[in-house]
């Protein structure tokens, strides 16, 4: 058997992990290994390719490389061929699907399976190729955890990890200055890093999409620890938490330039909460820290563990599935059941119930 493997979407440590076990696993099967690169533009666009566009993979390319954060194969979310994009005769991008074109090229370089790893996207990806008859099966992968029909994906433990060791840090120099530190962290419209950074962290206030915030409520916990003999708060912000309709009129004529100039929402904060606590704010992105370095241990367990399920789903002769870890164990979910279904956190999660009884103000109750 010859399989082809592709990483997609925005890079998450564990990618490097995926590929060696899907390498090792297939050499003990006797089968031949080969990695696309960019995502699919190896196959797509081969001339836009840094390396080689399509590189043989064997015991010793995936050497020592379950460790390394990124991906030996290169990774891109500009060239998804379901909306790839293409200039017009006018100068303007547009987009076409070239799945049907992919498939064909799988076809002619003799490729018997793909394993797909990424996000929703590449799900979607993956599906699609599954519909034109190529045998696939998709690794789930993403560090904001949104990815339904799996317990874990690999990427989230590390980037979790990185922000609560940031979180730890900021305490400290938030003490020292009795300030209001304001950490933004990645998660796109979830707030699963938020939260479980922000409740590992010790945070004062967690700001998640899920939940649209009222600043006043923020501030007031603060006043409430200021009058507590506690001069610093900690505020964790998801990038995709929003205010409640009508709270950003605090931000008036020319000061909308300067937030849009310092950043996203983790800005908007920091100057709206000076501005209603009185008390000196500053705010951190962390972006994509959160993406970057070596995989946790625990990031690498199932990053092996999906990678190693996704040969063992090929050799019980499956495709159009996708990996999963459910109760404890490593199952097989359609493709058709996950492309399109995104997870935020529950509001009748039990970890939110236990923020709320930590005292953790989630920018809801004034
Ligand atoms: O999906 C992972 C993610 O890290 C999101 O949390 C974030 O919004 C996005 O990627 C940023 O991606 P990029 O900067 O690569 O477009």
């Amino acid at each position: 058997m010859k399989i082809a493997i592709s990483t997609g979407g925005g890079d998450a440590p564990g990618l490097n992990a995926v590929i060696r076990a899907v390498v090792l696993a297939s050499i003990r099967r006797g089968w031949e290994c080969w990695g696309i690169r960019d995502g699919f533009n190896g196959l797509l666009d081969p001339q836009q390719c840094t390396g080689e566009p399509v590189m043989r993979l064997d015991a010793t390319s995936v050497y020592g490389i379950g460790a390394l954060g990124g991906t030996i194969l290169g990774s891109t979310n500009r060239a998804d061929p379901l909306h790839y994009p293409v200039r017009q005769a006018d100068g303007s991008v547009g987009e076409i699907d070239r799945t049907e074109e992919l498939a064909r090229l799988l076809r002619e370089n003799g490729f018997d399976a793909v394993v797909s790893v990424g996000g929703d996207g590449s799900m979607a990806i993956a599906a699609a190729l599954h519909d034109k008859g190529v045998r696939v099966v998709g690794v789930p992968k993403t560090i904001d955890n949104d990815l339904d029909h799996t317990f874990a994906t690999f990427g989230f433990d590390t980037a979790v990890g990185f922000a609560t060791e940031c979180i730890d840090r900021l305490h400290s120099t938030g003490y020292s200055q009795h300030r209001v530190m304001v950490v933004e962290v990645m998660g796109r419209y979830a707030g699963w890093i938020a939260l479980h950074a922000g409740m590992a962290g010790g945070a004062h206030a967690i700001l998640i999409p899920e939940i649209p915030y009222e600043l006043a409520a923020v501030a007031a916990a603060i006043r409430a620890r200021d009058a507590a003999g506690h001069h610093h708060s900690l505020v964790v912000v998801a990038e995709g938490a929003e205010p409640v309709r009508g709270e950003r009129t605090v931000l008036a004529g020319a000061e909308t330039g300067r937030l849009e100039r310092l950043g996203g929402v983790g800005a908007r904060v920091e100057h709206e909460l000076a501005g209603l606590t009185g008390k000196e704010c500053r705010s951190v992105v962390l972006g994509h820290l959160l993406r970057g370095g070596s995989p946790s241990a625990f990031d690498r367990v199932v990053a092996s563990r999906f990678g190693a399920a996704a040969v063992r789903a090929l050799a019980l002769g499956q495709g159009g599935v996708m990996v999963a870890l459910g109760d404890g164990a490593i199952g097989t979910v359609p493709l058709s059941e996950v492309a399109g279904h995104t997870k935020t956190v529950p509001l009748d999660s039990d970890t939110l119930a236990t923020a709320r009884e930590l005292g953790i103000c989630l920018g809801d109750q004034a």
